[in-house]
């Protein structure tokens, strides 16, 4: 079992390393962009290459395991003990853009639970992989959550889901409490880079409302395996859906927990 969570994750980080070299191809050139969702939901030709190259390579490497991608590509597979979950381009706007701050993610489950997550930043040049029990690593060196108590004094990140201009439920609530309370709040646009830049010290904490299970896959399993916490809005084990996510250092989750609170 060992052994295959090794090439499991080995796997991982070849094609998340295959998908980033071509989104750096292809980043600044002209691409064909489309919206999805709403106005503000853009998907371009490179997510879909990138989806393409990953989930072709899986079905051919590991056919019968299952597959969820952003994009339609995966499969179920009937009674599949493993599920790959993949953002094959996270941060469209900012690709779409040339904003430099999208990634490529893949996460791993066997019978449901994480066990190996890999995220790649191609312009960085910045691997993150974690497997589970086994740490989590940035280009091979071990990561580790900052170290920061104090609310007063730390660096955060969320995000706002792309029906923020027709929803009551917008986060800007959530929002204004973090920039009257924290040193500075950033918002950049890639949720699994958000996630890993927790693990990487970094930032000091992160959370967003109505992810999708490939935003949180990887970068979820790379912040637990850096020592840091993560958990919905109450506090209680964050659901794999991404519906909700609250990613810290530990020490400073309860502190934001209460800013969350609606109470
Ligand atoms: C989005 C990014 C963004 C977050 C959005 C996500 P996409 O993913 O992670 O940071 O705020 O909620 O949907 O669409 O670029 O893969
Ligand atoms: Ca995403
Ligand atoms: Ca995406």
């Amino acid at each position: 079992m060992s052994e295959e969570v090794g090439l499991v994750l080995a796997l991982a980080e070849r094609l998340a390393r295959e998908a980033g070299a071509l989104q750096r191809q292809r980043y600044e050139s002209r691409l064909e962009i489309r919206t999805k969702s709403a106005a503000v939901d853009l998907v371009t030709e490179v997510d879909h290459a990138c989806e393409a190259l990953i989930v072709d390579a899986l079905s051919r490497e590991r056919p019968g395991d299952a597959i969820l991608a952003e994009e339609g590509r995966g499969a179920d597979s009937d009674g599949a003990r493993w599920r790959w979950v993949i953002d094959p381009l996270d941060g469209t706007t900012n690709y779409a853009h040339g904003y430099p701050r999208f990634c490529v993610s893949i996460g791993v489950e066997y019978h449901g639970a994480a066990l190996a997550g890999v995220v790649y930043d191609p312009l960085l040049d910045e691997l993150y992989s974690a497997r589970r029990g086994g740490g989590a690593h940035r280009n091979g060196r071990r990561l580790r959550v900052s170290a920061e108590t104090e609310i007063g004094r730390a660096l955060v990140a969320t995000g706002f889901a792309y029906d923020v201009r027709r929803s009551l439920e917008d986060n800007l609530d959530h929002f204004a409490r973090f920039v009257k309370a924290v040193r500075a709040v950033r918002r950049d646009g890639s949720a699994a880079l958000d996630l890993c830049y927790v693990a990487a010290g970094r930032l000091d904490g992160y959370w967003e409302l109505k992810l999708k299970a490939w935003d949180v896959a990887a970068g979820a399993l790379i912040v637990s395996e850096a020592g840091g916490r993560v958990s919905d809005l109450a506090g209680g084990p964050a659901p794999r859906s991404g519906r909700e996510i609250v990613a810290s250092n530990g020490h400073l989750h309860e502190a934001m927990l209460a800013l969350l609170s609606r109470d």
